[in-house]
């Protein structure tokens, strides 16, 4: 319809007349958020029945295997369809070849295989990248010159998701931008007779400002070599770059994509939704998180309702489903 057709048509269209009751405002409601659409990220440690804070995520607690088995029943209870696995390694299990990413018996594979026999239901996420491994806390292999090698990262990244994939992992979640790592990792997945792990990409990945509190939380952000990821993760000014990125993740073989950050990004989100037509989720990230609560702790915004509203904009967006670390207390507030 051309704007001239509604020149003028006031009074007899008002846009206000839907708006005026409960029931015609529930009838017209274009977009749900639903507790299907949100996974939780969690933070695992070493130890026993040990929470640890962290400092710029308040309310976040990374959790030992123990406490995460527990958590995950609730969740299961609450009706989250899946969680994003994230450890958290001591500095003397990291080096320069981040040999303890793929350890059969290490915190991620042990955490895995705890939370598939305490929550068998529940979707289980890892995140193969190097960073919570590597002693510079990049998420690949540095060379002499401090640039990150594509080719022999791969060939870890692949080791790694394996040994997620046998440890019991539904979904192996690449969140290390290399290039080729989607089919490289397919490829060895088909060969290990893992023929139904799924692969969700962090395809269109940002280089961003947004994920410091998230680096805390897995302590990569103090050792940072190089202080910056630009070489591999995505220029915050590109968005075709990330239909690029998402296409070819798509014909390596990735399940479903990601786009990350998230509320910075929704024209992405928007864009890979409509141009791709497959499950895309987005990452509401650890910045976006802090910079919530820190209006919340002020008082400066109402935390139910604008939880619920900034993720119910992913879905208007175009997105499939949400990791948000709201994601339990959203699905409490969607329960009521
Ligand atoms: C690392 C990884 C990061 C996040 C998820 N996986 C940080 C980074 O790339 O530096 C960020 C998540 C968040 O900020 O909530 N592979």
């Amino acid at each position: 319809m051309s704007i001239s057709l509604h020149r003028g048509a006031y009074p007899n269209t008002r846009p206000r007349r839907l708006r005026a009751h409960d029931f015609s405002r529930r009838l017209v409601r274009e977009n749900q958020l639903t507790t299907d659409d949100l996974i939780l990220p969690l933070f695992v440690i070493e130890g026993r029945g040990e929470t640890q804070q962290v400092a710029s995520m308040p309310g976040v607690e990374r959790l030992t295997v123990d406490l995460l088995t527990a958590k995950a029943k609730a969740l299961v209870e609450l009706g989250i369809p899946a969680v994003a696995l994230f450890p958290v390694v001591d500095p003397s299990a990291k080096s320069d070849d981040a040999r303890a990413a793929y350890a059969p018996d290490g915190l991620a594979q042990r955490a895995v295989r705890a939370l598939k026999d305490a929550a068998p239901e529940l979707g289980v996420i890892t995140d193969v990248a190097l960073d919570p491994f590597t002693s510079h806390g990049q998420d690949g292999l540095m060379d002499k010159q401090g640039y990150i090698v594509n080719d022999d990262t791969v060939e870890v990244l692949v080791q790694q998701a394996l040994s997620h994939a046998q440890a019991g992992a539904d979904v192996v979640a690449p969140s290390d931008m290399m290039d080729g790592r989607i089919g490289a990792i397919r490829g060895a997945l088909e060969r290990d007779g893992h023929v139904n792990t799924q692969i969700m990409s962090y395809a269109a990945k940002y280089a961003s400002a947004y994920y410091g509190p998230f680096r805390d939380a897995v302590g990569s952000a103090g050792n940072l070599k190089g202080g910056s990821k630009v070489s591999y993760q995505m220029d915050p000014a590109n968005g075709d770059e990330a239909l690029h990125e998402c296409a070819l993740d798509l014909a390596e073989g990735a399940d479903m994509i990601m786009v990350k950050p998230g509320m910075p990004y929704l024209d992405v989100v928007r864009r890979v939704k409509e141009e791709l037509r497959v499950p895309t989720f987005a990452y509401q990230v650890s910045g976006e998180y802090a910079m919530h609560c820190a209006a919340f702790a002020n008082g400066w915004l109402a935390r139910e309702a604008v939880i619920l509203e900034s993720l119910l904009g992913f879905k208007r967006a175009g997105a499939d489903g949400v990791l948000t670390y709201f994601a339990e207390e959203a699905a409490q507030l969607l329960r009521r």
